[in-house]
């Protein structure tokens, strides 16, 4: 089928419609309708949904979210399915999946390509129309020649320049990350399509801040602590930064940071190496260990007296669930975090 299909959710009078080359999630949350989801590319299984009428196609049959109890039960992503036909789909559909505003795949130039470290690189794309988003939130990167995008988070602020700032890491054999290091230059055109996700500032929580990141886990944090200061809540608030990073020379986030007014007062720069021996050959003697470990230990008297951020790896993601939520009762509605399937 190579038109429009029109999807309802059984029992809520709801209906949306999803373009031939859209999937079921990107159309739902376009089309204002909840469908709970969190990494949008088959890694979390949170978008779980069973199809109870029309023809799909599974677009990634092997995606790790996916479980053997959720194939025995029928249920697929929906974020890798695409309807093929009118359908009808059974989830519990909620108005807190819907961002403040609604995704847009369109076209997008690359204007800047720099480095961050060896293998980090900053990427800023334009599009025509002003960039909206909240802090916090990412998109999904159409890179020519894939069949799947790829997300990456924004690490500036929305915009009506259009700008949306990524930062991208370099992933040893990954075929996105290959080609935005070897092929893509300056002037290219890209499509992007977002803003997703729920891992956003919330500005009206008068706390203090941490943000944890892990590698490329910067991009969201930056952004967090862009709008917390663009908020006015660092006028009132200490706000933690907590970088983990795997050698010395991995460590960035610094200069970005000291452009926030109150850099070393009121913004708190931690920079943790987890292998200090550095295979670059930089000296470190900073704090060392996995970096969700040291901002527990550094706020362990007020665990729950703080709004927690974080993105990164899903490892270093979880173990700080597992350490604020399950062992120390941090409430769950604080704890704010993107894991980088
Ligand atoms: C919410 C979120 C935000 C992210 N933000 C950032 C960021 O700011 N910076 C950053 O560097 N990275 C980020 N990532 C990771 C990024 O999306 C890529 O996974 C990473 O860059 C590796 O991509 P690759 O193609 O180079 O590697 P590959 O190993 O080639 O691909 C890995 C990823 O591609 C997807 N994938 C693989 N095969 C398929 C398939 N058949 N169908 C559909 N999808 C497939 C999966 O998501 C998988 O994790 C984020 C991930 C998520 C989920
Ligand atoms: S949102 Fe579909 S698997 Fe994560």
């Amino acid at each position: 089928m190579s038109t429009a299909a029109r999807i309802s959710v059984e029992g809520t009078g709801r209906h949306f419609v999803q373009d031939a080359d859209d999937t079921v999630l990107r159309a739902a949350l376009r089309g204002g309708v909840g469908i709970p989801y969190e990494c949008n590319s088959g890694g979390c299984g949170s978008c779980r949904i069973q199809v109870v009428d029309g023809d799909v196609v599974d677009l990634w049959p092997d995606a790790p979210g996916r479980s053997e109890r959720d194939r025995r039960k029928g249920l697929v992503l929906a974020c890798q399915t695409r309807a093929s036909s009118d359908a009808t789909i059974r989830v519990r559909t909620s108005d807190e999946y819907c961002g403040t505003v609604a995704p847009v795949r369109q076209p997008a130039r690359v204007i800047t390509i720099d480095a961050v470290t060896h293998d980090m690189r900053r990427l800023v794309v334009r599009t025509e129309g002003p960039a909206r988003f909240e802090p916090g939130q990412y998109l999904s990167l159409f890179v020519p020649g894939l069949a799947a995008p790829r997300c990456y988070s924004m690490a500036n602020l929305a915009n009506d320049d259009g700008d949306w700032e990524l930062i991208v890491r370099r992933v040893p054999g990954g075929r996105a990350t290959t080609a935005v290091f070897e092929a893509l230059t300056v002037g290219d055109t890209v499509e992007v399509d977002g803003p997703y996700g729920l891992a956003t500032l919330r500005p009206g929580v008068d706390r203090d801040l941490v943000c944890v990141a892990g590698g490329s886990g910067l991009a969201p944090m930056l952004s967090i602590a862009r709008g917390a200061q663009a908020a006015g809540l660092l006028d009132r608030h200490r706000l933690h930064f907590f970088y983990g990073a795997r050698t010395p020379a991995d460590v960035c986030g610094g200069s970005e940071l000291e452009q926030l007014g109150g850099f070393g007062t009121s913004v708190l720069f931690h920079p943790v190496v987890s292998t200090p021996a550095d295979v670059h050959g930089q000296p470190w003697d900073g704090a060392t260990g996995f970096v969700h470990e040291t901002a527990c230990a550094a706020l362990a008297d007020r665990l729950s007296d703080v709004e927690w951020y974080c993105a990164g790896p899903p490892p270093m993601t979880q173990a700080l669930q597992q350490v604020l939520v399950v062992d120390h009762l941090v409430p769950v509605g604080q704890v704010h975090y993107d894991r980088f399937f």
